[in-house]
């Protein structure tokens, strides 16, 4: 019960990772308020949790006033905001030339000016409450350049220097601020993205996992619960002098020489673009 009486938002907390966290976290003894766009995931999410541990806020992470109901909601349900978890994101493909003006701001309105938002609602409460935990749920592409990757690679690495920055600024009221950099996880997000890989290039996507997660140290991709995992250490009293880290949990990715996995991966999107 290493989360005991801390109230916890989690945004995509339907889904994937955002609901392994919201599972994690309760199972833990916090309170969740889950928020995202889809009603219905997070009507899922609640009905597999105890009663009376959960409360969803359906929102969009991009809408001011949605920040503000989200925010609300869990105040309201918990007392206060304890943890912060900006999980909420979209990917996109494409290069600077082959991504929109108003595609590459909506992805970095999801994956930057969102958690930015929620943060600058939540510190007060945290400051009031003598300290907090935020932790935004990046990725191993704010790291390493992807190919055909720009909005994304660019908003999850602006992710990481804001909550850098916000480290500096805010540790002296007890709040941490930490990145979390996954690598593969089976998700929503992945399942279609290699879905569509593998259909545009003709081949079945269980050789395409192989072809991929063979260059992986670990031989394999992750589940959202290894993300939840250290999740749940950042928002608990065990990290309290982890500060303006960025770890990534992606089975020993990062520490590979990259250039063999960018290469197939290069080959695959640069055929799924055309
Ligand atoms: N799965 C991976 O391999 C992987 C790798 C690196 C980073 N990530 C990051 O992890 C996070 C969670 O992704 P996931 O893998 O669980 O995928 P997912 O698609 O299941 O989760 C993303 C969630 O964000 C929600 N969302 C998207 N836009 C939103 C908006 N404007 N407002 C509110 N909610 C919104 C979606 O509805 C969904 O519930 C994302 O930030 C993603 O970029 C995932």
């Amino acid at each position: 019960m290493m989360l005991k009486g801390k109230t916890a938002i989690i945004t995509g907390g339907g889904t994937g990772i955002g609901a392994a966290v919201a599972a994690r976290f309760v199972a833990e003894g916090a309170k969740v308020c889950i928020a995202g766009r889809r009603e219905s995931v997070l009507d899922e999410t609640i009905k597999s949790l105890p009663k009376g541990t959960a409360v969803k806020c359906k929102g969009d992470v991009t809408d001011p006033s949605d920040i503000e109901r989200i925010v609300k909601t869990a105040v309201e349900f918990g007392g206060t905001v304890n943890v912060l978890i900006n999980n909420a994101g979209a990917g996109a493909e494409g290069s600077i030339t082959g991504t929109s003006i108003e595609e590459w701001r909506r992805i970095v309105e999801i994956n930057l000016v969102g958690p930015f938002m929620l943060m600058r609602a939540v510190i007060p409460y945290m400051q009031k409450a003598g300290g907090g935990s935020i932790v935004n749920i990046s990725s191993l592409a704010s790291l390493r350049a992807i190919p055909h990757g720009n909005a994304y690679c660019t908003s999850k690495a602006g992710l990481n220097m804001m909550t850098m920055q916000a480290a500096l600024d805010f540790g002296g009221d007890g709040i941490r601020c930490n990145v979390i950099c996954p690598g593969f996880i089976f998700s929503e997000m992945t399942e279609g993205r290699f879905g569509q890989v593998a259909k545009d290039n003709n081949i079945d996507l269980n050789t395409l996992m192989l072809k991929v997660f063979n260059d992986v140290p670990a031989r394999k991709a992750g589940t959202p619960d290894r993300v939840a995992g250290l999740c749940a250490f950042f928002a608990s009293d065990d990290s309290t002098y982890v500060t303006g880290t960025v770890i990534p949990v992606d089975g020993g990715l990062s520490i590979m020489d990259p250039f063999p996995l960018c290469v197939k991966n290069a080959d695959l999107s640069i055929n799924a673009e055309k």
